[in-house]
């Protein structure tokens, strides 16, 4: 962060406040608002769309020109040649991990994947119908119940600890969400198994006979946690900053995170694609839908187009499209009605003036749906899996806000509208 020069704000009668100007390594520069309560007022940015909550070096997102990089690798590069192993290494400690530092942060993370035993319990107090993302709020916030011997967030080594723990166990947790959902007994994690297969694994697998994950599906769904796993100052990351600028243990701020993605503007994003996909039914209804989108008068959201950031195409939906070719190809269901009305819908739209004008493009949810549920992902599922594959993003974000000098706790102001100050009324005056 290096200092650029300065702005200078006139307000009221000749007053006027300087505002250093830093810039980054790459990206827009910013204004240092810091000084701005000299003049006595507050800026005001509902959604923090102009506004920078921090500095960071883990991701970056150019949304004009549709760039993702974690710690500056483009996530096509990372998509193509990496995994999601390699990058939650790179996530976590900023460096592509060498040969031997790869297996033994491998290894670590197999080595934490069981639950202790007496969580199982938690689970027989929700309903067998509950939502999986109720339950993995519940359950992950109450890690923090079982782990007294790390949750000192000011030393290194305990942070290091819970976010490894963080990362090995809510597969886990995702999976024992979905077997209970199901009636299927908890499949206990397998250490001869990669990330992506044990996962696949603890959710298919039963007992009774050899469950052997197709690796052409496990490198898909591998693929489908590394698109997911950071994305800058999203709406579930600053949930998690927030929370852990308290000093919240990471347990407890990891869940506050997955709380803020199950919102189907953010996360919940992909189920509700899925689910609008089925309701539409067939490319014929799709016009109907759009003009829906289009109708000012309508809150209807075409789900799974649009971004915040992103006013050009996701980078990581045209990697996901791509997926969804390989796993249905590879599953025989390249005629995959859904599939194939989705690829319509994407061209429809993407001829669209409405979202030309408003540069809606798919985004990392439009396609990850359909992958999943080829996968045999059930649809109230696609969340967790989307939180499983943030966790690392959380927990990367969570480590370099704790490590900044910068940080204070988080505490917006306000533009307050209310009533100015009133005395109480007795009841009997009051009509
Ligand atoms: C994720 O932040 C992240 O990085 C998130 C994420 C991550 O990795 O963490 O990328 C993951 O959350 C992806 C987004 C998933 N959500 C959806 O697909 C839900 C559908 N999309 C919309 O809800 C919306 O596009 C948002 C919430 C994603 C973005 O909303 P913004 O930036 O607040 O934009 P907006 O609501 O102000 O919309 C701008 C205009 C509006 O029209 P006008 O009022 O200007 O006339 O575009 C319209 C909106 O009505 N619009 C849409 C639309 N999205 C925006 N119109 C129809 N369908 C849509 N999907």
């Amino acid at each position: 962060m290096k200092l650029k020069g300065k702005a200078v704000l006139s307000y009221g009668d000749g007053n006027a406040v300087e505002l250093p100007v830093y810039s980054g390594s790459i990206g827009p520069d910013v204004m240092d608002v810091r000084a701005f309560g000299q003049t006595g007022m507050f800026t005001y940015d509902p959604g923090f769309l102009s506004t920078a909550s921090c500095k960071s070096a883990i991701t970056y997102i150019d949304g004009e020109a549709g760039l993702l990089y974690y710690r500056g690798y483009p996530i096509e590069q990372l998509a193509d040649h990496s995994d999601f192993m390699e990058v939650c290494y790179l996530l976590l400690n900023g460096e592509l991990p060498n040969a031997q530092q790869r297996r033994d942060f491998e290894k670590n993370i197999r080595r934490h994947t069981m639950v202790h035993d007496q969580l199982t319990n938690f689970f027989k107090g929700f309903r067998r119908d509950a939502h999986p993302m109720a339950v993995m709020v519940g359950v992950v916030g109450a890690l923090s119940a079982f782990y007294h011997d790390a949750l000192n967030i000011t030393k290194p080594e305990h942070r290091a600890l819970s976010a490894t723990r963080l990362l090995a166990k809510v597969p886990t947790i995702a999976a024992m969400c979905y077997r209970y959902n199901t009636g299927l007994p908890f499949m206990y994690p397998r250490n001869d198994l990669n990330y992506a297969a044990n996962f696949l694994y603890m959710m298919f697998a039963t007992p009774c006979e050899e469950y052997i994950p197709n690796p052409v599906l496990v490198k898909a769904f591998d693929r489908i946690l590394l698109l997911h796993a950071d994305h800058e100052q999203n709406a579930s990351t600053s949930t998690v900053r927030l929370a852990g600028s308290s000093g919240a243990n990471p347990f407890a701020c990891i869940a506050a995170g997955i709380a803020a993605l199950w919102g189907p503007a953010h996360g919940g994003a992909n189920e509700a694609v899925l689910r609008q996909l089925s309701e539409i039914g067939d490319v014929s209804q799709v016009g109907k839908y759009i003009a829906r989108a289009k109708d000012k008068n309508d809150n209807f959201r075409l789900m799974g187009f649009g971004h915040r950031v992103y006013k050009n195409m996701d980078p990581r939906a045209g990697v996901m499209r791509r997926t969804c070719h390989e796993v249905l190809n590879e599953l025989g269901l390249h005629d995959d009605p859904l599939f194939q009305l989705a690829l319509k819908l994407e061209q429809i739209a993407l001829e669209d003036d409405y979202f030309i004008s408003k540069k809606l493009y798919p985004n990392v949810d439009f396609y990850s749906g359909i992958v999943l549920k080829a996968l045999g992902i059930p649809v109230s599922m696609f969340t967790a899996v989307f939180a499983l594959g943030r966790t690392v993003g959380w927990i990367s974000q969570w480590n370099e806000m704790v490590s900044d000098e910068d940080q204070k706790i988080g505490r917006p102001r306000q533009l307050y509208v209310g009533s100015a100050k009133r005395d109480w009324v007795p009841m009997d005056d009051r009509t």
